[in-house]
């Protein structure tokens, strides 16, 4: 049975780690691979929640670490699920981090996401429940995915110039930036 929707709320996952040595670059901070497996494993969780079913990751945008995270922190990476279109769906997530006893706690970075939801058996797309967002951020965010949506497909070259309508007004005048 098809589901028709699912809110923000039902599939929000979060993951807490603390920064152990096997973690760690030479100089003793958080190594930015690790953190980026952090980030895929609970954003999977994250879309497989809302998908119901197993996902594969097929982007990641732009990150950036804008913050050194040091041995012994212990880091709260928050996801949810900002839109869903057909077979993909986008999760963004947030990675905060704080000393052990839970002061100095800071922003370091963040992400969005893109899953596609296979099925069981074949490992092919499969449709997802679209998403139903409630709250201001979540109106805001859902909005802006479509857009981030086109600007990655854009990117990958599985989208024209003229299909991305939302965001030709905005951002295609600058002929630089894309090749297709
Ligand atoms: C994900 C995968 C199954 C998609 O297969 P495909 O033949 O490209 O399927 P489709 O063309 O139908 O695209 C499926 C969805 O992916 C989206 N998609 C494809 N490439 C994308 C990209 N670069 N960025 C964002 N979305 C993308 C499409 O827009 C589509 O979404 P929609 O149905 O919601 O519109 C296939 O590319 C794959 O298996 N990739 C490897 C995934 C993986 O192993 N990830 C782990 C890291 S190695």
């Amino acid at each position: 049975m098809q589901i028709k929707g699912k809110t923000v709320d039902a599939s929000k996952a979060i993951m807490t780690e603390m920064i152990m040595p096997n973690d760690t670059n030479p100089i003793h901070n958080l190594m930015g691979g690790n953190l980026l497996r952090w980030m895929d494993v609970v954003a999977g969780i994250c879309a497989g929640r809302h998908c119901e079913s197993y996902v594969v990751t097929v982007s990641v945008d732009h990150v950036s670490f804008d913050k050194p995270i040091p041995l012994g922190d212990v880091i709260t990476l928050e996801c949810v699920v900002t839109r869903a279109f057909n077979t993909s769906c986008e999760v963004y997530v947030e990675v905060f981090s704080s000393n052990i006893k839970g002061k100095n706690t800071r922003r370091c970075n963040d992400a969005y996401f893109t899953f596609v939801a296979v099925d069981d058996k074949d490992k092919k797309p499969i449709k997802v429940p679209a998403l139903l967002p409630h709250s201001a951020v979540e109106i805001k965010r859902y909005d802006a995915a479509l857009k981030r949506r086109q600007l990655r497909l854009l990117l990958s070259g599985r989208l024209g110039k003229k299909q991305a309508k939302e965001l030709q007004a905005q951002l295609l005048s600058d002929e630089s930036l894309f090749s297709n």
